[in-house]
């Protein structure tokens, strides 16, 4: 045999040209290292609702299939020939997303993506990918064009909850330059968490196979805590608890869970119907029709959900959402989060009566 054919055979066999045999078997166990890594990553989970939540309907609509089908993600960014930034064609059930999905020269090329408000932000590189799928699918913009030049504390009927959607990542990290929270007239809003240079893009935290972040080199700045949620860096105490030692995650959540009472109250006492939220059941927020502030499978249900939506309520609703759907928001952006749970706070606080005292805004 020539040695050449040889060459060609063995190339052949290890599935990769031109390179000498033992670099070769390094590259293909790199490669199945990367496999498993994929495999038993969230994007590699067929059995995800993410992946299989049309299947009764046989695919998946063009409004949804750009983030939950590969086939759709393909058709999105062009690599089937089609309009690129438009999804032409339905998609393809029980199909996650794999190597192709961000493996293909349009993929690759990708560096400016569009979100919800409309604001195209460029220079992203190889997280611009991440940047398509986790950005949510609502802005503080939709809210406003909602509620239009009602009342602030009129009820109407026109209006329903909106709801961000989930694993919004990247409508965190890039705060008021996307403006996926609803942010306040006079209000001024932190710009893009730049944090530092080592770790601001997705996949400079987020290993983009396993998804997981390496907590070690996070560690190596942020020394003497036990896990992340224990990191803080700055002083002030946010959620007024007099704990200013906690993580800045704790700070968020004790003031996520205020803005959850002062929504229930708020439903009471000024919209007249009591509201709670149930974390699991789309449109999440229902009427709490037995008024004991939980809302039980039963209330979950699509006729029973919240339409006594007033715009102040529903501005202050819509951003617990923003917070509630990234809990990685306190590394993405704590200051942006902070700033709309403070925010829709005050504003509930007009006429619940409310004590902000004690409660800083970043
Ligand atoms: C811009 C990208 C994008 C679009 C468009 C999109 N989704 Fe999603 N969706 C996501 C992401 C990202 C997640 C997973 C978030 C996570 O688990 O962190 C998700 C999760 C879900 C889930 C699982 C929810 C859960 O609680 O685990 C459902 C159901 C879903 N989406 C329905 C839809 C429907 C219906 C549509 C179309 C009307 C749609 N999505 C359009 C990005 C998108
Ligand atoms: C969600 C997007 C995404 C998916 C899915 C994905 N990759 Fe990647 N991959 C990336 C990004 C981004 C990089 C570049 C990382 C960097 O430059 O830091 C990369 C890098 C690589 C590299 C270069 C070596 C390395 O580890 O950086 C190889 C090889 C690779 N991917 C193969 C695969 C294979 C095989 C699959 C399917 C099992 C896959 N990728 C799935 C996003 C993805
Ligand atoms: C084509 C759309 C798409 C792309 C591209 C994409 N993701 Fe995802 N991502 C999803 C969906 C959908 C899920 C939820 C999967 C599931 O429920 O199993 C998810 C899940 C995740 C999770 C886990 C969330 C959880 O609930 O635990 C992380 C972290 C993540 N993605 C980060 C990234 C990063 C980093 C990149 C870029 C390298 C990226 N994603 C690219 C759609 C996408
Ligand atoms: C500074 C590092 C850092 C950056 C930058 C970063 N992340 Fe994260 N991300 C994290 C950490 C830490 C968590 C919490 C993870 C955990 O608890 O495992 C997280 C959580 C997430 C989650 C939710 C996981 C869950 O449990 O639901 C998603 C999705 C995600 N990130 C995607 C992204 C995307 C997309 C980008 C880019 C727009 C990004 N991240 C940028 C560090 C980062
Ligand atoms: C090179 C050093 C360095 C690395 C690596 C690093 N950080 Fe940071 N981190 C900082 C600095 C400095 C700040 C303050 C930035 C600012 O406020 O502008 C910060 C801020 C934070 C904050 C916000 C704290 C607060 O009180 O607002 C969190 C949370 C955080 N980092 C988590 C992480 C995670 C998770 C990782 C790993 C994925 C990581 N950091 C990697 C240096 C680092």
């Amino acid at each position: 045999m020539r040695l050449h054919h040889l060459f060609g055979l063995l190339a052949m066999l290890v599935g990769f040209g031109g390179l000498p045999a033992t670099l070769q078997a390094e590259e293909k166990s790199g490669i199945s290292a990367l496999v498993d890594a994929w495999l038993k990553s969230p994007h590699g989970n067929y059995h995800s609702p993410s992946f299989t939540y049309w299947n009764k309907q046989g695919e998946i609509p063009t409004a949804c299939a750009a983030c939950h089908s590969e086939p759709g993600f393909l058709d999105f960014l062009g690599t089937d020939g089609s309009t690129a930034g438009v999804v032409d064609h339905p998609g393809v059930i029980n199909s996650p997303i794999g190597c192709a999905s961000c493996h293909s020269a349009e993929a690759h090329a990708l560096n400016a993506v569009r979100f919800p408000s409309g604001v195209i932000v460029d220079g992203l590189g190889t997280s611009a990918t991440c940047t398509v799928c986790h950005q949510g699918r609502q802005s503080g913009a939709a809210v406003t064009k909602a509620v239009a030049n009602l009342g602030e504390d009129e009820v109407s009927a026109e209006l329903g909850f909106l709801n961000i959607h989930y694993g919004v990542a990247a409508a965190t990290m890039h705060g008021t330059e996307t403006g996926a929270g609803y942010q306040y007239p006079g209000k001024t809003y932190a710009g893009r968490f730049f944090h530092v240079p080592s770790a601001n893009t997705c996949v400079a935290c987020h290993d983009p196979h396993s998804t997981k972040v390496a907590v070690d080199d996070c560690l190596s700045c942020h020394r003497g805590v036990e896990q992340l949620t224990d990191i803080r860096m700055r002083h002030g105490d946010f959620d007024g608890d007099g704990d200013v030692k906690e993580g800045i995650q704790g700070e968020i959540m004790t003031l996520h869970a205020r803005l959850g009472e002062s929504i229930q109250a708020y439903g009471r006492d000024v919209a007249g119907t009591p509201i709670g939220y149930h974390k699991d059941r789309h449109p999440y927020f229902f009427r709490d029709t037995d008024g004991n502030g939980t809302i039980s499978d039963e209330e979950a249900v699509a006729d029973n959900r919240y339409q006594a939506w007033t715009p102040r309520l529903l501005k202050a609703a819509y951003n617990y959402q923003v917070v509630k759907k990234d809990p990685g928001g306190y590394v993405h952006h704590p200051t942006y989060q902070l700033q709309l749970l403070y925010d829709s706070l005050e504003s509930l606080s007009e006429q619940i009566g409310m004590d902000m005292a004690g409660i800083t805004r970043p």
